[in-house]
């Protein structure tokens, strides 16, 4: 199928991110967000990330421009004409259900609905639809605009086009796709979001400070950041909804989440995005 628009839904930092990277690719987007502050900080954040890309020459002028133009909406308006809907909502199972139900009717007929859900069953999202075929899961990674990986997952009823459709976006948004059974968390989160759980354990139980485990994981054994920074950039609230899924759907108690991972939750120390999390931030 050919896709020229496309419409992505929630403007959070995966969204913005995405819709940043679908315009520069040379798509027309428009990005839509119920929270108006949210749609403003998106506008910002995607002129700060292009600004740089383009004095860096990793983009050009007129990609910059593009990415400048994205079309923002506060309700699903602009889903009525656009062949690809990437819906990246707050990670809520009944929020995500309801959202594809109401995308089903407005988007047209022949449009593909998918979801950049990081561990919710798309077979799931799919049931709530009456397009079982179009829908998709396309999971990008943060910052979007720099991360290279797109994980594909299919649903039971995803057909062929649709997955090669995805594929292709992926690829025109210069991802590259990899394909992942709908299983708990997928190939990324089955591994990423135990690692850093048990770093979250490790530092419960004084094993190592804060800054001891990440570094450890950045001089040890490569990583651009440690566990414990990156859970900060992802968002707690979402490492404890993958162990919960994992820990849930998996049935094994080496999937627990961490207390202290619980606590922080309660606490509201979900990260960079409150400005608290396993460090503290002021910008
Ligand atoms: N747009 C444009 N430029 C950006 C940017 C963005 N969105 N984000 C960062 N940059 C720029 C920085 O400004 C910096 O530019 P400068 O060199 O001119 O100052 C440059 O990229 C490099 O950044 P930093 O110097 O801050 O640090 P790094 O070299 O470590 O690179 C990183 C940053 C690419 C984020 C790297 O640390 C990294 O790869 N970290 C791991 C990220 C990761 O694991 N992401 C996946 C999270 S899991 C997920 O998203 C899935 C979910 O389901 C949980």
């Amino acid at each position: 199928m050919n896709v020229t628009k496309i419409a992505v839904v929630g403007t959070g930092a995966m969204g913005s991110g995405i819709a940043q990277t679908a315009a520069v690719a040379g798509y027309q987007v428009a990005m839509t967000d119920v929270i108006p502050e949210a749609v403003e900080r998106a506008r910002a954040g995607i002129a700060r990330s292009v600004e740089k890309l383009a004095a860096k020459g990793v983009i050009t002028e007129a990609q910059k421009q593009a990415a400048l133009g994205i079309k923002t909406a506060g309700d699903l308006e602009p889903v009525r004409e656009v062949d690809m809907v990437i819906e990246a909502a707050t990670e809520n199972p009944d929020l995500k259900l309801r959202l594809f139900n109401d995308l089903d009717r407005i988007a047209p007929p022949h449009a593909i609905l998918a979801s950049n859900t990081s561990s919710i069953s798309l077979t799931r999202i799919a049931s709530a639809t009456n397009r079982a075929e179009k829908v998709i899961g396309m999971h990008f990674f943060n910052p979007v605009p720099l991360m290279k990986l797109l994980e594909v997952i299919r649903a039971l009823a995803t057909s062929d086009d649709t997955l090669a459709t995805a594929v292709e976006v992926g690829r025109k948004m210069g991802k590259e796709p990899v394909e992942a059974k709908d299983s708990p968390g997928f190939i990324s989160n089955r591994i990423l979001c135990p690692m850093i759980n048990e770093a979250i354990f490790a530092l419960q139980e004084g094993i190592g400070t804060v800054e001891a485990i990440d570094t450890v994981m950045r001089l040890g054994m490569n990583h651009p950041m440690g566990p414990l920074t990156l859970a900060d950039m992802v968002g707690l609230d979402v490492v404890l909804f993958v162990m919960q899924v994992l820990h849930r759907d998996l049935g094994e108690d080496k999937y627990r989440p961490a207390p202290l991972l619980r606590k922080m939750v309660d606490a509201g120390y979900l990260g960079r995005k409150t400005g608290r999390g396993f460090y503290t931030y002021t910008d």
